[in-house]
């Protein structure tokens, strides 16, 4: 884990209210998919920084890629950053999605609810495309159906649901997993916790393992003030009671040990 004062290197709008930065850092040394950073405000008022997942790693060229959507303050103002402008970001922080998982299975699904899609092109790009279902959940073809194509690219196959059935099939991402007669015994996924509680037990139906990343609300993200805990199936070592901390321990877990 580093801080950096990272410069934001390009910022685009990829859909309705989301935005696409990617900035110059080092941090990209460290950072495996489904990580996270915080990003500070440029304002006194806002001390707090904002926990984005990292969308995207380019070890290479040294740029690390986040997709959010603007909710408030701090993601306006990232939003609407320009060239070269610098953030300070601490990261990388949490663990990541458990690539070794992924060696002895034969069907993988990726499943992303709007928003939480982005982390999950940082895993898609490290696993086979071969093995590999996307299945994304948006509100509507209207809205944009951000990051489609690109999951397109590193997937052997893309199933969309969409809330008004504009695109793919309407209703939710496990409606579309039904639909298209999805199988899994590996899944990764990230978005609300309604969708995530849903995924939990499909899983559990199909007798596939699931590691889902919970993006809750947090303070510091670096497990000191115990914001953001989670309640988990056994006693957590930090805190001696059935808790996991999202921002340290998370924020992927096994589906199975928590309690959603
Ligand atoms: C580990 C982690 C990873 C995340 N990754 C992403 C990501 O990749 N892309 C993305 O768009 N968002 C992500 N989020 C959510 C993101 O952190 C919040 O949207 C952001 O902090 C809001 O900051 P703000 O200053 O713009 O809004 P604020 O002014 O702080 O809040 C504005 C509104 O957003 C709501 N809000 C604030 N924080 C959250 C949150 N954590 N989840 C849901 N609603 C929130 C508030 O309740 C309020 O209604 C992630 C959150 C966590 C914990
Ligand atoms: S946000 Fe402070 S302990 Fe997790």
């Amino acid at each position: 884990m580093k801080e950096e004062r990272a410069a934001a290197a390009e910022t685009k709008l990829i859909a309705d209210g989301i935005v696409s930065v990617t900035f110059d850092t080092n941090l990209t040394e460290e950072a495996v998919p489904g990580q996270f950073v915080m990003i500070n405000t440029h304002s006194e008022a806002h001390l707090l920084g904002r926990p984005i997942s990292i969308c995207d790693i380019d070890k290479k060229n040294k740029k690390l890629r986040i997709v959010f959507r603007e909710v408030g303050f701090g993601t306006r103002e990232l939003g609407s950053s320009v060239t070269g402008e610098k953030f300070d970001i601490l990261g990388p922080l949490g663990n990541g999605f458990p690539l070794e998982e992924a060696e002895n299975a034969d069907n993988i699904v990726v499943i992303g609810g709007g928003i939480g899609a982005p982390p999950l092109l940082a895993l898609v790009k490290a696993l086979p495309k071969e093995k590999v279902t996307a299945v994304l959940g948006y509100r509507s073809e209207a809205n944009g159906l951000f990051l489609k194509e690109e999951f397109e690219n590193e997937c052997s196959n893309v199933i969309i649901a969409t809330d008004d059935g504009s695109a793919g099939t309407k209703g939710t991402v496990i409606d579309a997993m039904k639909n298209a007669g999805i199988k899994a015994d590996l899944i990764y996924s990230c978005g609300p916790m309604p969708m995530l509680s849903a995924v939990k037990a499909t899983a559990g139906k199909m007798g596939a393992k699931a590691y889902i990343s919970l993006e809750e609300r947090m303070a510091c993200g670096v497990g000191a003030c115990l914001g953001c805990v989670v309640k988990t199936k056994n006693v957590d070592e930090h805190s001696q009671v059935k808790n996991k901390r999202i921002c340290t321990e998370g924020p992927v877990f096994d589906a199975e040990e928590v309690d959603i």
